[in-house]
């Protein structure tokens, strides 16, 4: 094999791959999805990886993206090894994945600018709008830069997905399926995009296609078949090497013998094909068409210096901005959190009636008539009873109300946009700044929830105990679900599992409280201190004063717990919620 090294006495092969294998496990057995892939790509070089489905290209693009840990062999980047020496740095590369990677309801222009404050540390305002505007510009979507990413088509919205890894200059750039879908028009201004790209301060752009139109504009053409590379050279030869009149007869031509076998003929073959290849870049550079700083150090080093990641605080400013407004724009979701916000604590008031009737005393003064004292004394428990039971009833149903809230609240929020956080965070998002941004955007939604239902059910209704204590238990039980279901959100791997668990987890809410229907005591004893909905019906009985705690305590088969117990568990609940939910969003979960 000719060392690509050696090309003017420069190192001119940057992303190397020797022998790189991805591994899995099935049945017991191991099977390589990539098996010995060798390869040498030179600065400003643009790459085809071409193959039939399932043949695993892209699972060849994410093990060079680190996405994938390879099992055996090794990359290297500027003569980095990158399994020992770490991995790429966030900003030296970009990946564009088949799914769309930008919020529906955001514009081309909100969606760079909070691509570029997540992944890059800018100077100032001027900075920041200096690469919008450069980044636009080189995808070609100025004019398009106020339409909203839900209208955009299907090439517009590749060239938005380029437009986000592009915000950060990324010596790198690998992009899936990037044409898939598009008319043939499209597709070729795209693969012309991409090559632009990669004639440009040495980028190395690498394009996963199912196409094998266009293979002129790249440099070089990577067959892949079963895991294994069939070949790697030269476009204009690749047909002369599969003995084929033409580029769609390769894939019939793969089939014919076993991936092994074209590998092992490959690796034959490869010294004298990498040799053309370095010859028509040797060309290329000579003629200008394509400009190769020798070294990165080459490049202006004000501009290299710039990219980094920003802080936790930026990161977390930027989030807020962009979910509040996503948030704004989705009419529906305002409308509905609004009628849930105004409509519960009035169905609240709708069912309280009975809770309202005054609660008699027992008279002090002593009947002539034992019958007649009894009988007051059975009427008088008998209100209580009503009175009791309505109002432990009504405070279940705002606790039971609340949960759902917290549930709705959050059971989406992170498994709804699970591959374009798993996406930033590859771009350098730190996943506690995300978190932090979820906690502080669901904790006004917890706040406004609870404080209303509190304070509107407290002047129109029932209640007849301590205001500050029975809000802290509503605030809390709101709180203790949404972060439970916040937790879900981020360790199921999609959203309608999400939804489904976190359902269930407030069905179960009211049976297991033990509060409305008495379970056998060593069931209880088990399943109570996991049951928020207790704890926080238990610590607002516990706050009620004198006549309606001793109503309902006449009609409730369970006791309350303590006013500290109530807390604390609710308190660990929270914590708990939010555990799962960091440990979740930390865990990487790439399709
Ligand atoms: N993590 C994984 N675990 C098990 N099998 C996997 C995993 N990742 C990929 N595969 C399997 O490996 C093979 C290659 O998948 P890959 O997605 O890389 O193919 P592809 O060439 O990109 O296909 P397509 O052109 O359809 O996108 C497929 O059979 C796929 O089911
Ligand atoms: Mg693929």
């Amino acid at each position: 094999m000719i060392d690509l090294l050696d090309f003017d006495g420069q190192a001119s092969a940057v992303l190397e791959l020797k022998d790189v294998c991805f591994t899995i496990q099935k049945e017991g057995e191991d099977v390589n999805l990539v098996d010995r892939a060798n390869l040498k790509i030179p600065r400003g070089h643009f790459m085809a990886i071409v193959g039939p489905s399932g043949c695993g290209k892209t699972t060849l693009l994410k093990t060079i993206a680190g996405l994938n840990p390879e099992s055996a062999g090794a990359l290297f980047w500027d003569g980095r090894n990158l399994s020992e020496e770490g991995d790429f740095e966030p900003s030296e590369i970009g990946y564009v994945p088949q799914f769309s990677i930008a919020y529906d309801p955001l514009t081309v222009d909100e969606s760079i600018e909070a691509a570029t404050r997540l992944r890059v540390k800018t100077r100032d305002a001027e900075d920041l709008d200096h690469r919008i505007d450069h980044v636009l510009e080189e995808t070609g979507m100025t004019a398009i830069a106020d339409r909203a990413v839900k209208v955009l088509s299907g090439g517009q919205k590749r060239r938005l997905g380029l437009a986000m890894e592009l915000v950060s200059d990324p010596k790198l750039l690998l992009c899936d399926e990037v044409t898939s879908g598009l008319d043939p028009r499209s597709e070729r201004e795209i693969v012309r995009l991409l090559h632009d790209l990669s004639r440009r301060d040495g980028r190395i752009v690498l394009s996963v296609t199912h196409s094998l139109a266009h293979l002129e504009l790249y440099d070089s053409i990577l067959v892949l078949h079963e895991g294994r590379v069939a070949y790697h050279g030269p476009p204009e030869l690749v047909t002369h090497y599969f003995s084929v009149e033409d580029s769609e007869e390769i894939y019939p031509k793969l089939a014919t013998q076993p991936s092994e076998r074209w590998r092992e003929s490959w690796m034959k073959h490869q010294e004298a094909y990498y040799e053309k290849l370095e010859r028509s870049r040797k060309r290329a550079i000579e003629a200008g068409a394509l400009h190769v700083p020798e070294t990165h150090d080459e490049e202006d080093p004000e501009e290299a210096a710039t990219v980094r990641t920003p802080g936790f605080i930026a990161q977390l400013s930027t989030l807020l901005s962009r979910r509040w407004r996503i948030f704004f724009r989705d009419r529906g979701q305002v409308f509905l959190q609004l009628a849930i916000l105004l409509c519960f604590p009035l169905l609240v008031i709708l069912f309280s009636d009975k809770a309202n009737a005054p609660i008699p005393s027992l008279s002090d003064s002593r009947q002539e008539n034992i019958l007649v004292e009894l009988k007051e004394a059975n009427d008088v428990y008998a209100a209580w009873a009503k009175v009791g039971s309505a109002i432990s009833g009504v405070v279940m149903f705002q606790v039971i109300l609340l949960s759902l809230m917290g549930s709705n609240n959050s059971a989406r929020e992170i498994a709804g946009e699970r591959q374009i956080f798993e996406k930033e965070k590859f771009g350098g998002l730190r996943p506690m700044a995300y978190l932090s941004s979820k906690v502080v955007f669901l904790s006004c939604l917890v706040a406004a929830q609870s404080v209303w239902m509190g304070v509107f059910v407290n002047f129109f209704g029932p209640f007849r105990g301590e205001f500050s204590q029975h809000l802290m238990f509503l605030l809390l039980i709101n709180g203790a679900m949404t972060a439970i279901c916040l937790g879900i959100s981020a360790l199921m791997r999609t959203a309608e599992q999400a939804s489904l668990l976190s359902i269930y987890l407030v069905g179960f809410q009211l049976p297991l409280s033990g509060a409305v229907l008495a379970l056998p005591d060593h069931i209880e004893q088990f399943t109570r201190p996991f049951i928020s909905a207790y704890w926080s019906w238990s610590g607002s009985i516990e706050a009620l004063e004198s006549k309606a705690a001793f109503a309902v305590d006449s009609v409730i088969s369970t006791r309350p717990s303590a006013h500290d117990a109530c807390l604390y568990t609710l308190l660990l609940h929270v914590g708990a919620g939010l555990l799962a939910a960091w440990i979740g969003s930390r865990r990487h979960q790439w399709d």
